[in-house]
């Protein structure tokens, strides 16, 4: 663990992806102390070390939601808590065979371990008095899709976030949930597709800059806001395409 002055202390729940990577880089350029959670420590100690500012990388288990639950309070502990908790875990994949193990395996990571994690967190808040929670969600989630359980898990995992909102106004806490819907990545760079996929730089950019003005629900890269709008509102003929050719094909 490196140590340094910072000002702020934040968790990144899944911090092994380059989109959390990014995060951390710039969180670290702005001296925020950083937790990062992932299944294998070893392997994220270099990227650690190349950070500007004092950070600990810890184990994570999602799939034993338990474990999970007892490594975030034990690092809240021991850290004194955190003024914002970034989830970014996820899992997605297609098999148009629907093999169950495929849907389990989306459900268990971006269903149960999701919850567990923000409903640990939330509390871990509520009794200190303040945070942000951010959860990395999609715009997946607006619609039904063809990778049947990841589509829903992104609603599921939006209107969890809404709930949790609604929560802390009702509790009167002065804790912010913030659901980043996000539209197709430039994970690698390597698309070069400047156009339809924004750098990671430019979009855990704007990420920060959401959460810094608190914002419940933003769309990343801006965008992607009219897609979703899109995908919400085409009308079942239009957005259902193949139920459309094959009804053309009779
Ligand atoms: N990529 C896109 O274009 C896109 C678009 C819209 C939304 N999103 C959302 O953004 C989030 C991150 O996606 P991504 O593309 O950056 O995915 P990613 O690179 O695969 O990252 C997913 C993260 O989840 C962690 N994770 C997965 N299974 C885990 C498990 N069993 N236990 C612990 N950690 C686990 C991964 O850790 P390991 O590396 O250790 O497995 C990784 O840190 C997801 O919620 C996704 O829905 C992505």
């Amino acid at each position: 663990m490196t140590t340094v002055d910072t000002a702020a202390t934040a968790m990144i729940i899944g911090a092994s992806s380059s989109l959390s990577k990014e995060l951390a880089r710039q969180l670290a350029n702005q001296n925020v102390k950083l937790i990062l959670f992932v299944q294998q420590p070893e392997a994220m100690q270099s990227f650690a070390a190349e950070l500007n500012t004092s950070v600990e990388v810890l184990p994570l288990s999602i799939l034993m939601p338990d474990t999970a639950i007892s490594q975030i309070k034990q690092a809240w502990q021991q850290h004194e808590g955190a003024h914002l908790v970034i989830i970014n875990t996820g899992v997605n994949g297609y098999d148009s065979s629907l093999p169950w193990e495929l849907e389990q395996g989306i459900i268990n990571v971006n269903v149960m371990g999701f919850t567990a994690i923000s409903n640990c967190v939330f509390k871990l808040m509520k009794e200190q008095g303040y945070g942000q929670i951010a959860a990395i969600n999609s715009i997946a989630g607006q619609r039904g899709g063809p990778s049947m359980a990841y589509h829903a898990s992104k609603a599921y995992a939006a209107n969890y976030m809404q709930g949790l909102s609604m929560h802390a106004q009702r509790l009167k806490l002065p804790i912010t949930i913030s659901d980043i819907q996000l539209g197709l990545l430039d994970k690698a760079a390597l698309q070069q597709n400047r156009f339809l996929l924004p750098p990671l730089e430019k979009v855990a950019k704007q990420i920060l800059t959401a959460l810094q003005k608190g914002k419940r629900r933003v769309y990343v890269t801006k965008r992607w806001r009219v897609v979703a709008w899109l995908n919400r509102y085409l009308p079942e003929y239009i957005y259902n395409t193949r139920h459309w050719k094959s009804k053309k094909k009779k």
